[in-house]
């Protein structure tokens, strides 16, 4: 589904502000793996996920989606296969759009029809029926302005976007983690639940290392540019919160750093 072979990028290079955010960095996900990215800060989970989005392209290296070769392919050109989650709330839905308009919008990604030519009967059907599944009441608010809605409501939307049209990989970079605790729960079931349910292929940087162990099939440990830790299925399912600040400490030489990172057991 998604291969990545021996990607670096270097930020400001040749200057005192140089920075190796990515050094030879290889992932190959499988359709429909759950993966967690942990890491401290500035590990490079973020650069790894824009190299993937297309934000900017990689110094050396190759990505490949389904196959085809993306690296040289420009963001806007990606984004059709892509969805992504920030964490920013305010980040991916328009504030003063109602809500049915920007499931709309995202319902016409990649597509060169516009809204002027109106939601159809059938699309807010479809959309009602989204809406409902997260529970939250908002396919009763179809035309409020999203503007209105809290950020955990804001963050459901912006999944059920990213999401309406089946992306070939998802993208998650702390997309919980401006929420408070109950709210980020929800969200994160969420996510669990629409991405199971259509068999998404996901990376989810995560700063709670207890979600990075329960959520997903597989989990990888980044540090200084690189995957330093890798693991499945049922191993990665017995791994407790102790057992990834060891292996970072072993394979980094490190503590572990991050100012987010909840080390929660
Ligand atoms: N656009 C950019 N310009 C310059 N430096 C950047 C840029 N993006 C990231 N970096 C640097 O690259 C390193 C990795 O950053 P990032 O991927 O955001 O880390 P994190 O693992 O915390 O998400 C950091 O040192 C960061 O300052
Ligand atoms: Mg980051």
């Amino acid at each position: 589904m998604l291969q990545i072979k021996e990607i670096s990028k270097t930020f400001n290079p040749g200057t005192v502000n140089e920075k190796k955010a990515l050094r030879s960095l290889s992932l190959t996900l499988a359709d429909g793996d759950f993966v967690t990215v942990i890491g401290g800060n500035g590990a490079g989970k973020s650069t790894l996920l824009n190299a993937i989005a297309g934000t900017w392209f990689v110094d050396e290296g190759k990505i490949l989606l389904d196959d085809k070769d993306v690296t040289g392919l420009p963001e806007y050109k990606r984004a059709k296969f892509l969805g992504r989650v920030f964490q920013d709330p305010m980040n991916g839905t328009a504030a003063t759009m109602e809500i049915e308009e920007n499931l709309a919008l995202a319902f016409r990604r990649g597509d060169k029809r516009t809204l002027r030519i109106g939601i159809t009967q059938a699309e807010r059907k479809m959309y009602r029926e989204v809406l409902a599944r997260l529970g939250l009441g908002l396919e009763n608010r179809m035309t409020s302005k999203v503007g209105l809605l809290s950020g955990g409501q804001r963050q459901a939307l912006t999944l059920l976007m990213a999401t309406l049209k089946k992306p070939k990989v998802l993208l998650l970079d702390e997309h919980t983690a401006a929420l408070d605790p109950k709210t980020a729960a929800k969200v994160l079931d969420t996510t669990e639940a629409i991405v199971n349910e259509n068999h998404l292929t996901t990376l989810m940087i995560t700063h709670n290392m207890r979600d990075a162990i329960q959520i997903g099939n597989r989990l990888i440990m980044m540090n200084n540019g690189q995957i330093i830790y890798d693991v499945a299925g049922e191993e990665k399912k017995k791994l407790t919160v102790e057992d990834l600040l060891r292996k970072f400490a072993e394979a980094s030489g490190e503590e572990f750093a991050n100012d987010r990172m909840m080390l929660a057991k």
